[in-house]
């Protein structure tokens, strides 16, 4: 089947490689040309594990083109996906600029009949939009059909490859027929395609990251109460998580969530309520409380330096917004790093994958090292904020005698706080005693 992507970011990408790995035929078309080029020589501009040699061998079989001129990319394709970005406008609301202008360069250059899918993370009423702009333009018909991307950034391949299930919001049989074809070699395990009016399926999409932002939320503020009573929110969690109508996914809490989509698209939810006269004071509450809990992990470490950050220099392990990407869009690491830097602190910093994008978005305001133990060269203090697993079994005399002070503030709960305090560490997470006041007694 001949299948263009419009929009070659971390949702693009995937969706046009793993389309080609199943033997499509692929013209991914984006409009940034220094990413075009660089994909064109199988250079990926994201980190992704599995992306790059999908996009390698896709490439070198011609199953998979790059290409800056989308209107030539749309003429002769049978499905078009626009999976170009949706980022929060100034009141929260989905900025769609993107998608329609994409939708008046598909009207001007469809040349056969084709099946047009908002891939994009698009609130309800915009594949009408999208509609009514090729419609103005197109000479041949064409099928709205509305398929939301719920893979995860750092796992993409695999979840596109085997999602748990397959959303289709289509009106024609055509349109259901055609997209059922695209996604058989995905689902043969049984996984489900769930079709639906095109409505629902873009609010199942919102729907879904509003539920999860706010299990985060809801146990970073069960953690906040643990710390308080003594209790640990990792046994809690697991107590909970073991209730099949819980679940154990989404329960661990931490330094706030982050990343392209939870914080804008619980954002633009709240703007959908807005605009049609209601209100979803549950996610209200979500979005507050996540503002609160990204200044957390400045507080803990404010409190373990006694109050004071200025002139101290402070250790940061992970900048990516989780681990296995090197995406850092509302990353905690940024709220922690301002805040360290508007306090009077210098910050030397460690990621395994985003220091190229902490550079483009820091600049040379921080220190980036080249190692994790490098990082902890004359640092009062280390602040972990991303859960790499390099991080997980650290030599923990190395810290010790590298830190000037014993103190680790760990965004993620990654070791064990009896140990760590074996060790003689100040050591704070997340919803766990001891405190930093329990040891310094
Ligand atoms: N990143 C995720 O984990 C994820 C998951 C599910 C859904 N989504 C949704 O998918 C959409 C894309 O997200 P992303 O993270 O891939 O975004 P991104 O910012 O990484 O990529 C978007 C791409 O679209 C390109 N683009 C913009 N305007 C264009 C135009 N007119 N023509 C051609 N290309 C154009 C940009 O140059 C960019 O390369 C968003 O709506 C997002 O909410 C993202």
């Amino acid at each position: 089947m001949r299948v263009t992507v419009v929009g070659t970011g971390y949702v693009g990408l995937v969706v046009g490689a793993c389309l080609a790995e199943t033997g499509s035929d692929v013209v991914c078309a984006d409009v940034d040309a220094v990413k075009i080029g660089a994909l064109q020589e199988n250079r990926i501009p994201i980190y992704e594990p599995g992306l790059e040699e999908l996009v390698e061998r896709n490439q070198s079989q011609r199953r998979l083109v790059f290409t800056t001129d989308v209107g030539a990319a749309i003429r002769g394709a049978e499905v078009i996906f626009i999976a170009v970005g949706t980022p929060p406008d100034e009141d929260g609301s989905a900025d769609l600029r993107h998608v329609l202008a994409v939708a008046e360069t598909i009207g001007q250059h469809l040349t056969k009949e084709a099946v047009i899918v908002t891939k994009s993370t698009v609130p309800v009423g915009t594949a009408e939009r999208v509609r009514a702009v090729v419609a103005r333009a197109a000479q041949y018909p064409f099928h709205m059909c509305s398929n939301p991307e719920f893979l995860k950034e750092g796992a993409a391949v695999d979840d596109f490859m085997k999602p748990d299930r397959v959303v289709l919001g289509a009106e024609s049989d055509h349109a259901r027929s055609v997209m059922t074809e695209l996604y058989a070699p995905f689902v043969r395990t049984g996984k489900p395609i769930i079709f639906m009016d095109i409505p629902s399926a873009e609010m199942t999409k919102y729907a879904a990251n509003a539920m999860l932002a706010t299990r985060i939320s809801f146990m970073n503020e069960i953690a906040g109460l643990c710390e308080r009573v003594g209790a640990d929110v990792d046994l809690v969690r697991k107590g909970i998580g073991s209730d099949t109508r819980i679940g154990p996914s989404f329960l661990f809490p931490g330094p706030g969530y982050g990343g392209s989509c939870f914080p804008k698209d619980v954002k633009a939810l709240i703007r959908t309520a807005h605009e049609h006269g209601t209100v979803l004071s549950v996610l209200d509450a979500v979005e507050r409380s996540n503002q609160r809990q990204k200044r957390r992990l400045f507080e803990k470490l404010e409190a373990a330096l006694g109050g004071n950050i200025r002139g101290t220099h402070i250790a940061v392990w992970g900048l990516a917004f989780k681990a296995n990407t090197d995406d850092m869009r509302e990353a905690p690491s940024i709220s922690l790093i301002e805040a360290l830097l508007a306090a009077g602190a210098t910050v030397a910093a460690h990621d395994p994958a985003a220091t190229h994008e902490g550079k483009r978005r820091l600049g040379d305001a921080i220190h980036y090292a080249n190692s994790n133990y490098d990082a902890l060269e004359g640092a009062d203090a280390l602040v972990i904020v991303t859960d790499w697993n390099e991080y997980r079994h650290p030599d923990f005399s190395r810290i010790k005698s590298t830190l000037r002070q014993p103190i680790v503030i760990d965004g993620r709960n990654l070791y064990s706080a009896e140990r760590m305090r074996s060790l003689g560490f100040m050591y704070d997470s997340i919803g766990r005693v001891p405190t930093l006041e329990t040891i310094r007694a």
